[in-house]
This record gives C-alpha cells, sequence and structure tokens, in this order.
C-alpha cells in the first residue's frame, strides 16, 4: 500500500519548521558580521527592503508551487510544466544545490559539535590558542563524531515530516530563541557593551556601495532559505487551506528579528572584549568568526564570571548555533529525501537509508579536505587561489548558485506556469489576496524587476568569484 504523502499538523508546526530551516549560520553569525562591517542600520535598512520586495514574493512562489503540485522541487517543476524537459532541469538543478549545501553544512555542524564537548571538558583556553582551530578540522577523531551527528539526522528524518521535522523544530525554536534572549541580556551587562551597540544601530550610509548592496540581497536571499527547494518542498506539506502569504510573512519576522538579535549579541560582545576594535578588521567568513575569534571573546569573560562562567556562557552559544544548524541540516536533507520518495517510489524508510548513504559519501571528501587529506585539500584552483574540496562546494553551491535558482523560480511562474496560477494557488486560502495591492505587486514584479536583479547578482558573484 503507498505510504500517505506527510503533512504539518497546522499552521504553526509549519511556520516553526520553516523558520527552523531559515534561522541558521547565516543569521547568529554571517549577519551580524556583515551589518557591523557594513554600516550597521544601513546595513539593515537596506537588508529589511530586500526581505520585504524581493524575497518575500519568491518565498510565496517558491510554496505556492510545492502545494499545487503536492511534490518536490524535480515533481513541481515537471508537473507544472506538463513534463518539459528543459524545467525538469530546473527542478533537478533545486535538488543537487540541497544536497550539495548539505555536505558542507554538515562538516561545520561536526566542528560545531567538537567544539562543545572541548567546552564542556574544560578545553575554552584551549579553543581560544590561534592554532585551534586548524588542529581541530585536522583531527581523524571527525569520523566518529560525523558518523553520530548523521545517525541523530536520519532517525529525526526517519521520523518524517510531522513527528520529525515539525516535532524538532516546536523544541528546538522555542528553545534557541529563549538562549539568544538571555544571552544578549547578560552580555549587554558587560562593560563597553553599549559601544557595541551604537555601532550596530546608528546607521553610516557612507560604507554603501555596489558590494555591499549585492551583499544584502544574496545574505537575504540565503537567510530565508530561497533558492534551495526547501520552500517548495515544505510547500508540499503545507494544508490546503492555510493562508500562504500570512504564513511566508511570518517566517520572515521570525528569520529576521533571529538575525537582528544576534547582532545584538555578538557586537556587543566583541565591543567588551575589546572597545577599540576595528570592525574592519573581523574575519570576513562566519567559520572564521564563530571557530577562531568568537572563543577568544567567551574567554575573556572570565574576568568577569570566571572560566567555569565563561565556559557556561561559550557552551550556551554554541549550543545555540549548534541548534540553528541542526534545523536548517534536518530541512535541507528532507529535499533530496523527499525527491527520491515521489519520484523513485521509494518508502521514506528507504529513502532515509539512500540519503544517508549518499550524504556520508560525500561529506568524507569534504571533512578530510581541511588537512588531513592531501588531495582533497588541494583539490582545485581558480580566482587565483587554491580550492579545497569544501571551499568547491561551498563556493558554488552557497555562495554561487541560490540567486540563480531564484531566478529559474520566477521565470517558471511568470511564462510557464503563469501568474495566473500562482495568483490562484495564493488565494486559497486567503481570499482576500486576489485583486489585492500584494497581488498587483507580485505579478509585476516576478515577471521583471525580481528576476533581472537575481540574475544581475548570480552574474557579479560568478565574476567575483572565479574571475576577480
Ligand atoms: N537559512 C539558512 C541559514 O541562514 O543558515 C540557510 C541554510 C543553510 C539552510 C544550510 C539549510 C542549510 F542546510
Amino acid at each position: 500500500m503507498p505510504e500517505t504523502r506527510g503533512q504539518f499538523s497546522s499552521k504553526l508546526g509549519f511556520i516553526l519548521a520553516a523558520a527552523g530551516s531559515a534561522v541558521g549560520l547565516g543569521n547568529v553569525v554571517a549577519f551580524p558580521v556583515m551589518a557591523s562591517k557594513n554600516g550597521g542600520a544601513a546595513f539593515l535598512i537596506i537588508y529589511l527592503f530586500f526581505i520585504a520586495f524581493i524575497c518575500y514574493p519568491v518565498m510565496m512562489a517558491e510554496i505556492a508551487m510545492g502545494r499545487r503540485t503536492n511534490r518536490n522541487p524535480v515533481g513541481a517543476f515537471s508537473q507544472l510544466s506538463s513534463d518539459h524537459r528543459g524545467w525538469r532541469l530546473a527542478g533537478k538543478l533545486a535538488i543537487i544545490t540541497p544536497f550539495m549545501i548539505a555536505v558542507f553544512y554538515t562538516v561545520i555542524t561536526v566542528w560545531l559539535v567538537v567544539y562543545m564537548k572541548e567546552i564542556a571538558t574544560g578545553g575554552l583556553e584551549m579553543l581560544s590558542s590561534e592554532s585551534a582551530f586548524g588542529d581541530i578540522v585536522a583531527r581523524p577523531t571527525l569520523f566518529v563524531y560525523l558518523l553520530g551527528l548523521l545517525c541523530v539526522i536520519f532517525c529525526i528524518l526517519l521520523g518524517g515530516v510531522k513527528n520529525g521535522i515539525e516535532r524538532l523544530a516546536r523544541v528546538l525554536m522555542p528553545t534557541l530563541a529563549v538562549m539568544l534572549v538571555s544571552l544578549t541580556l547578560f552580555v549587554l551587562t558587560l562593560d563597553n557593551a553599549v559601544a557595541g551597540i551604537r555601532y550596530y544601530l546608528v546607521p553610516d550610509f557612507s560604507r554603501m556601495d555596489l558590494s555591499v548592496v549585492n551583499g544584502a540581497l544574496s545574505q537575504a536571499f540565503f537567510s530565508l532559505s530561497l533558492g534551495m527547494g526547501i520552500l517548495i518542498t515544505y510547500g508540499s506539506y503545507f494544508s490546503r487551506g492555510d493562508n500562504i502569504p500570512q504564513s511566508t510573512r511570518m517566517v520572515a519576522i521570525a528569520d529576521t528579528s533571529i538575525a537582528f538579535f544576534a547582532g545584538l549579541l555578538i557586537l556587543p560582545a566583541i565591543f567588551a572584549f575589546d572597545p577599540n576594535t576595528n570592525t574592519d578588521d573581523l574575519s570576513t567568513s562566519s567559520v572564521g568568526l564563530i571557530f577562531s575569534f568568537l572563543p577568544q571573546i567567551f574567554l575573556s569573560m572570565q574576568a568577569a564570571v570566571g572560566y567555569v562562567g565563561a565556559s557556561i556562557v561559550a557552551f550556551v552559544f554554541f549550543s545555540l548555533v549548534f541548534f540553528a544548524a541542526l534545523t536548517s541540516l534536518v530541512s535541507i536533507i528532507e529535499i533530496p529525501i523527499s525527491c527520491w520518495i515521489d519520484e523513485l517510489k521509494l518508502s521514506r524508510k528507504r529513502a532515509v537509508l539512500f540519503q544517508a548513504v549518499l550524504l556520508t559519501l560525500f561529506a568524507i571528501p569534504a571533512i578530510v579536505s581541511l588537512g588531513i587529506s592531501d588531495f582533497f585539500t588541494n583539490f582545485t584552483s581558480y580566482g587565483g587561489v587554491t580550492k579545497s574540496f569544501f571551499d568547491l562546494v561551498s563556493d558554488v553551491f552557497y555562495e554561487t548558485i541560490l540567486p540563480f535558482v531564484g531566478f529559474t523560480v520566477c521565470i517558471f511562474c511568470a511564462y510557464r506556469w503563469k501568474m495566473s496560477g500562482l495568483s490562484s494557488e495564493l488565494t486559497r486560502g486567503d481570499s482576500d489576496y486576489a485583486g489585492s495591492r500584494l497581488e498587483a505587486y507580485v505579478n509585476f514584479s516576478l515577471s521583471s524587476v525580481i528576476p533581472l536583479v537575481l540574475l544581475l547578482v548570480f552574474i557579479s558573484t560568478v565574476i567575483q568569484i572565479y574571475f576577480p
């Protein structure tokens, strides 16, 4: 007997799960760093503009495609295009992209687990040394952590949409919010924290230029998990009678609020560590910031709360980042699984096992590419730099391809599925949508400005990374 397709139990279940996917390393680390380097509140203003006027329509379009077809991205593109080969290919891109993002995100999550273990066993001081990160990513014991993490993730995914993904989000998302607010309140009591707040919230428009605007859009897109096939798949688990425009707004607000709070946590912490911090010197990569810089900041808090106190603060912070990463990771690994279930007609159990094997096969070269294996560490070179297998996956699938997938979604909705199809899906569960100003804006922007902007961002990123 065929299994019934998974579904979220309620609108709230969907909102929490989609927010769980959206809230990830992008919010808790990348956003604060970008905001601080690029004019504080000035960056925030453009970021909010992009969330509202560019990302929101794309988000609704992805969710509507999934809900209309009740399928994964390949199924959704092919059903709505009556099996057109080119569009099916676009659907495949929306499966390969999350598949590969999961590979390197898994590796980062493994590092987070190792850091939590080290902090819990008194190793905060060791983690603050300059060579710590390099040593940790080259430890052969990472394999053990990798297998442990994959077992946890795939057990959650075996539970399915309601009992696995949704239940995880119901527990972890509120926990994450409480941890974030408590840590922020604590950091705000430290000396010089106010300098960080001032730095964060006073707009400095002089730093704005085209690359900052480009970065803000890419960050907004990434942060909402767009272009990864996630929202198409989650849309397919969303009940027909529920309101897409309103639920989408809630997810975007939750995601942006967490990013904003993370800034209120990280910048004051940095300024409490060194009131003369020059934010230009902050690491450009999220990875560098979390794993190399933040342990030093936590260690410095021992002057105020002792070594054990500083270790507790660090542990809570790394757990928070780990929870954010785990909910995102579970959401992204679900995308190929839903594809195997729909397209290969596998049972959920078989699809999960199949995906577990595939992910392990790809995660191994990624995890050994930071020193364990020479071959994967010096895997290739482009843009004048030697790149590891990990860098390659991150550059292609994380940094570059998302706006392109977003572009295909817009063009598909506007010119193949047609706006009338999108509108009729968005009107289900929201009778006010038809004829509203929102509908007029979505129809206009998705067929013109948004795809154009996404294409430009894609082209400029390709030039920056591969032909600097
Ligand atoms: N929105 C996520 C973030 O901000 O980190 C993006 C994401 C990345 C989702 C990786 C899922 C994932 F596996």
